[in-house]
């Protein structure tokens, strides 16, 4: 399975409206994005918890109401002909792939800012777009994902890891919830990991790796999908 990094990131400014259509267009199989809360409690996608790198303006989204923030450009940043791309909220891009086949993984950005209530309105929007069979809920922060599973068990819960843990397929089994995936550091990933994992009974899908070279190896391995950049070399 091909997912498609912040869309498809390194052909369009990531998260934006544009990478994600470029994934469609590239025909990945899933797309993974970045989400955050505004002032007034809209769930957004951004990676930065602050602005200035991916858009015109700067602060931090959660002291920003969506208005202000739908003013900015985030698409100039990474080229002149994005211009005029917009910080995207869940609904959107919910209403863009609703009616497709892809598999969606929504990052919820707990850290470093805690955002009160954003579980509810990710697992509301969800069942609203009657979404719950083709959705990967993954977080660094797994006090999220326990909430998330609480809300809906049948919600794939993916967890994610920047440290490097001993076993952390024992780790993922002592949970008081169910977890679909494993989204480790690729760095992290070989032969013994992918089969532990499977052992336990969760699929792979490391971040993020550009390389087909390595992925087809970890293929062989029996790897279940990649979370990258470019999926269209990976497809
Ligand atoms: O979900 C995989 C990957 O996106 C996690 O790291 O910082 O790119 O959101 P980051
Ligand atoms: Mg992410």
């Amino acid at each position: 399975m091909i997912i498609a990094h912040r869309g498809a990131s390194n052909y369009a400014p990531e998260n934006t409206m544009a990478a994600f259509r470029l994934a469609l267009e590239m025909d990945s199989d899933g797309i993974e994005l970045d989400l955050q809360q505004t002032k007034d409690g809209h769930v957004v996608i951004c990676h930065d918890e602050e602005l200035s790198r991916t858009t015109n303006g700067k602060g931090l989204i959660k002291d920003c109401t969506l208005d202000e923030l739908r003013r900015l450009d985030a698409g100039s940043w990474y080229g002149e002909s994005f211009a005029g791309e917009r910080i995207p909220t869940l609904e959107e891009f919910l209403t863009l792939v609703c009616d497709t086949k892809l598999i969606v993984n929504l990052e919820i950005k707990h850290i470093p800012y805690y955002y009160e209530g954003i579980e509810e309105k990710i697992v509301q929007a969800i069942q609203r777009f009657g979404m719950v069979d083709r959705v990967i809920v993954s977080s660094f922060d797994h006090y999220a994902l326990r909430k998330t599973a609480e809300l809906n068990p049948d919600i794939g819960i993916g967890l994610l890891f920047a440290t490097r843990l001993i076993e952390p397929w024992r780790y993922a089994a002592g949970l008081p919830f169910a977890v679909r995936s494993m989204h480790p550091d690729y760095s992290f990933v070989d032969a013994e990991y992918i089969a532990r994992c499977h052992e336990y009974g969760y699929a792979v899908y490391p971040y993020t790796a550009n390389s087909p070279e390595w992925y087809e190896e970890m293929r062989r391995l029996g790897l279940d999908g990649v979370i990258t950049n470019v999926p269209d070399v990976m497809k």
